[in-house]
């Protein structure tokens, strides 16, 4: 997910007993996963962060996210920063799910799944198919690329394709841009609201502009799909989902659209390059994944029910968005006052919850630094300890198509070229917003399949989150 609205609480009093840091609230947003190691470190499963009487709290682990996730009534979603005036494009396009809550979050999110409904995913995988074999087949046999660029450009083509349809792709894909720079210039303002950078509030206008544009033309998308019916788009089919109370109104449609884009578009990209980069660096699990897809596969893009069957493959990939989840974090905001471990919160207080911390603890996963496939075959944790694409009432509602995305992209890239990293190359990350990607490139090898796999010494503080010796501990690492 991209962009949360990071809620700072006032707190008159300061109690020695309980769970706090004192320190510089701006730590958190400047690097939240060496914040929250800190925080954790220090406090246990349930802190707070707190500088001249504001404060963020963080939970971590099953008990609390249990609590917190499992408890929309209490617990609210508040997603972007800048909401804009009433009635303006910025208010209609930060507007959906993600910002609903209540029934009327229920209610929008019952008409939205049916464009998620397996009917309507199976309708989305001609364009999977036909936009991944477009890429590899311009990539060349002993060339470098940058596999991070590529899993972003390959998504966003995908995510605008999926949504608006394949009929026009230049508007498509500049609808795809447009929201994409929209999110950034989200991301960027919001951060300036909360260090008070004056730059960055200039360009709030800017912003409210951009918003204008962007509306326009996904309305202009949306008008297009009102007067020719039948698409199987997402869009066409958000525009026939209708209940007792009606369908979705056009205004509606719009914080539907982007708030969509934003959720699919760099978190599937992020999932596709971490997966890559892991098995480039993984050797023997990439041989067997390779030797798994070489048994069930014919070469192409598999089936549904082929990509059903690549357990190992499924294994990986569960194991990558555990090590590496793309939504490292997320927010919410008391609804009423609630008392959480320690703490008794008033109405309107944020919480953070984070999918990296739970799935980096020793006790939830032995070793968790480590990426060891295998361990899938012996855990089964439950939604509130492994949850990578969130837990609860507002879990995911894409999952199953970022799966399926996820379970026919990697096969079909990893069955044309053999992947290895530019040996010396950096790979660098940093959580931007609420998503963990690689902020440096991502540089890889591509080659003829010869049968033999290496790893490469690579740069970057990617070290930091994960173990990649895999050559001093290879049981350890065994699929
Ligand atoms: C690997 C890829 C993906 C990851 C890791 C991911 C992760 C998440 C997470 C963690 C949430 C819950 C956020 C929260 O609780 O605050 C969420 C919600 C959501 N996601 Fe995804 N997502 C992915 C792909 C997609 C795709 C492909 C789509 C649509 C095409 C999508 C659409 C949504 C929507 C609409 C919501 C809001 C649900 C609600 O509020 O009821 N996501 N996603």
């Amino acid at each position: 997910m991209t962009k949360p609205h990071l809620s700072i609480n006032p707190s008159s009093t300061f109690q020695d007993s309980l769970p706090l840091t004192l320190g510089r609230l701006f730590d958190f947003p400047d690097d939240p996963i060496a914040c929250m190691r800190k925080l954790q470190k220090a406090n246990g499963n349930v802190c707070a962060l707190e500088e001249a009487g504001s404060r963020i709290y963080f939970i971590f682990g099953t008990e609390y996210n249990h609590q917190v996730l499992s408890d929309g009534a209490s617990f609210h979603s508040r997603f972007f920063a800048l909401r804009g005036p009433r009635r303006s494009p910025q208010r209609r396009l930060t507007s959906g799910l993600l910002s609903m809550n209540g029934d009327q979050h229920k209610r929008n999110r019952r008409l939205v799944m049916d464009a998620f409904q397996k009917k309507a995913i199976l309708n989305y995988v001609p364009t999977i198919k036909s936009l991944v074999e477009d890429m590899v087949d311009e990539w060349r046999p002993n060339t470098e690329r940058d596999i991070a660029r590529d899993m972003t450009e390959f998504m966003l083509r995908l995510t605008s394709s999926i949504l608006f349809g394949v009929e026009n792709p230049e508007m498509v894909y500049r609808i795809g841009r447009m929201t994409d720079h929209w999110i950034h210039m989200n991301h960027e303002l919001g951060m300036g609201a909360f260090v008070s950078d004056p730059e960055l509030a200039g360009r709030y206008t800017e912003l409210l502009d951009y918003a204008g544009e962007l509306e326009r033309e996904i309305d202009e998308m949306i008008q297009f799909r009102k007067r020719n019916r039948t698409g199987t788009d997402m869009l066409s089919l958000l525009i026939r989902a209708h209940d007792s109370e009606g369908s979705i109104s056009d205004d509606e449609l719009v914080g539907q659209a982007a708030l969509i884009f934003a959720a699919a578009h760099l978190t599937t990209a992020h999932t596709l390059s971490w997966t890559l980069f892991l098995l480039a660096q993984h050797p023997s699990i990439m041989s067997e994944v390779y030797r798994e897809l070489s048994t069930k596969l014919t070469g192409g893009f598999p089936t549904v029910e082929q990509a059903d069957s690549l357990s190992l493959t499924e294994r990986t990939i569960k194991e990558s968005m555990r090590i590496l989840p793309a939504s490292s974090y997320s927010q919410r905001v008391t609804a009423v006052p609630t008392q959480l471990g320690p703490f008794t919160l008033p109405v309107g207080t944020g919480i953070v919850f984070s999918q990296f911390m739970t799935h980096h603890m020793p006790e939830l996963f032995p070793d968790p630094e480590a990426f060891i496939p295998g361990r899938w075959l012996t855990i089964n944790p439950n939604p509130y300890q492994y949850l990578p694409f969130g837990a609860g009432p507002r879990m995911c509602v894409g999952a199953p198509l970022a799966m399926l995305i996820l379970k026919t992209t990697l096969p079909t890239i990893l069955q044309r070229f053999k992947l290895t990293m530019v040996p010396m190359s950096e790979v660098s990350t940093k959580v931007i917003s609420t998503m963990l990607g690689p902020t440096s490139t991502v540089m890889m090898r591509l080659e003829e399949h010869d049968g033999r796999f290496s790893s490469q010494p690579v740069m970057g503080n990617i070290h930091s989150l994960v173990d990649l010796r895999e050559a001093a501990m290879p049981l350890r690492r065994a699929a």
